[in-house]
């Protein structure tokens, strides 16, 4: 028997299921298709006619919700009535990690899960396929299944009828229309044909065939935990080998190209940083490493818990560095901070290694002068906000909002390059060093900017794993 999916609920107007329903439906017109989220700002300004107010910017994005909004693609608070008319429901809420009671740290608050699955449970009417869409813990289904088995009892069930699959969603942020037309690949995990084959004619409509993979369940869940765990854990490999080139004379770069060319490698997630940020990575390693302690496998919970260690260790060791160069003290001096965002085309903060970095400066005695193309001052306030120790001694320092490069740099006895922004390849070293204090630094830790240009103008310089 063939379940037709005539019309779609997504549960979650956010990152994940903004964009990945605008794609659905650009790509299946037949399919009428409704994001709903308890988030009325959100959804008022999924509908805004002013596109540029969309809550999400994606390139490609405003150009599909143009197109598809209105007649195939719908957005609203309306989560009940649209539950019920489902034949499909992606549930696409956030998992963040637990900030207290059991698990807190570590394990993924499932508390949205938990209310959606509620939801469809009392709301859908007949035959429905469930779809999980977040990222979350290997095992996850069977709970929801409980909760939607319990809809079984009591009075209207109304005949439902419930199955569950996993299709976890690998865009990444900056990339989302281009990884959702062009995935590597589409990972469907479930325990019956029927369902598994409704949601795979689906991708059909643009993705080959050969690119959609059918798993179990628990494969389909564990296999992104793994996916993120494993680029994270790239990074931080190249990023443990950048302190040891700062040591031996090597350059990471050269390095990272060396092993890189290896086709059994690869070349891609090589790059040095000052550690991974974004909202997901740690996130998913700190669950990782939570499931190996439940299921008792400490040697494996330690060694993810490893990867990051080494991406903290890697934050800390930049301003020590920084601290160290200045004479061993950061006490009122000013030093100019390039990005804040946790990778470029972004105005996203989640987990920015800058926070950290900031922070620890900060409480070195420093007077921050923070410069960003994209992120705003109360983006900004807020993080720090959140980090920053309340003290009352003087000792601590502070940090100010600048507008530009130049802003950043004006007296300022150094500047660190922490996200990879377009502008700050492009910096004209020559105006910069004239508004800087001597001996002025510049610390590099994308490996972005014209450095050598700069130490022509006397500025010392400091770039991320590279031995002098
Ligand atoms: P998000 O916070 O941007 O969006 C989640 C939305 O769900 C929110 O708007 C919230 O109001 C809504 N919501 C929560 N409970 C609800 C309920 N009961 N009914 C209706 N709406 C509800 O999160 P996101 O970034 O879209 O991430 C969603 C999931 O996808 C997470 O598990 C994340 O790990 C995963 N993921 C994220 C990315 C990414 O780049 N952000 C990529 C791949 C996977
Ligand atoms: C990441 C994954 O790439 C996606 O596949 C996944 O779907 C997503 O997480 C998720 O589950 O949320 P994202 O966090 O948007 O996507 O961004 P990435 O491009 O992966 O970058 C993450 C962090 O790693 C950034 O801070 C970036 O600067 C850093 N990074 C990335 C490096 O330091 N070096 C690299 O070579 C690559």
């Amino acid at each position: 028997m063939n379940k037709e999916i005539k019309k779609i609920c997504c549960i979650g107007a956010g990152y994940v299921g903004g964009p990945t329903m605008a794609v659905i439906a650009d790509k299946c017109h037949e399919i009428i298709i409704n994001v709903v989220d308890i988030n009325e700002s959100r959804i008022s300004d999924w509908n805004n006619e002013d596109l540029s107010k969309l809550p999400v910017f994606e390139p490609g994005l405003k150009e599909i919700i143009k197109r598809r909004r209105g007649v195939n693609l719908f957005f609203s608070t309306e989560v009940e009535k649209n539950i019920a008319s489902a034949d499909m429901i992606f549930i696409s809420v956030n998992t963040p990690i637990k900030q207290s009671g059991v698990g807190a740290g570590k394990a993924s608050n499932l508390k949205w899960i938990e209310s959606s699955a509620r939801q469809i449970s009392k709301f859908a009417e007949g035959f429905t396929i469930v779809v999980e869409k977040s990222t979350l813990p290997v095992k996850t289904a069977n709970t929801i299944k409980k909760i939607l088995e319990a809809s079984n009892y009591g009075e209207n069930t109304n005949n439902k009828k419930f199955k569950i699959l996993s299709n976890p969603e690998f865009l990444s942020e900056g990339n989302a229309i281009n990884d959702l037309e062009n995935p590597d690949r589409i990972l469907i995990g479930g325990e019956d044909e029927e369902s598994i084959k409704a949601l795979k004619e689906i991708y059909l409509n643009w993705i080959d065939d050969r690119k959609i993979i059918t798993t179990n369940l628990w494969s389909s869940e564990l296999s992104k935990l793994t996916a993120n765990a494993f680029l994270a854990q790239r990074i931080s490999s190249i990023n443990s080998i950048s302190a040891l080139c700062e040591k031996t004379g090597a350059d990471v770069q050269e390095v990272g190209l060396a092993v890189g060319m290896d086709s059994r490698i690869g070349d891609k997630f090589l790059k040095v940083g000052p550690g991974f940020g974004g909202s997901c990575f740690k996130k998913d390693l700190l669950n990782l490493v939570y499931i190996c302690d439940y299921y008792g496998l400490k040697e494996v919970s330690r060694y993810w818990q490893k990867v990051i260690d080494i991406n903290n260790w890697q934050r800390g060791r930049i301003s020590g560095i920084v601290v160290e160069k200045l004479f061993g003290t950061i006490s009122g001096k000013r030093i100019g901070i390039l990005g804040f965002s946790f990778k470029a085309n972004t105005n996203d903060t989640r987990e920015s290694p800058a926070i950290e970095i900031c922070k620890d400066l900060i409480e070195e005695g420093g007077e921050l002068q923070i410069y960003d193309p994209k992120v705003s001052l109360i983006n900004m306030e807020n993080e720090l906000n959140k980090v920053l120790i309340k003290n009352t001694s003087n000792e601590i320092g502070s940090w100010q909002y600048s507008n530009s490069i130049e802003d950043a740099a004006k007296n300022a006895d150094a500047l660190i390059v922490l996200t990879e922004w377009e502008e700050f390849k492009k910096i004209d070293w020559m105006i910069i060093s004239k508004l800087m204090r001597s001996p002025s630094w510049v610390f590099d830790t994308r490996l972005i900017t014209d450095i050598e240009e700069a130490s022509k103008f006397g500025i010392n310089i400091w770039k991320i794993g590279r031995g002098f």
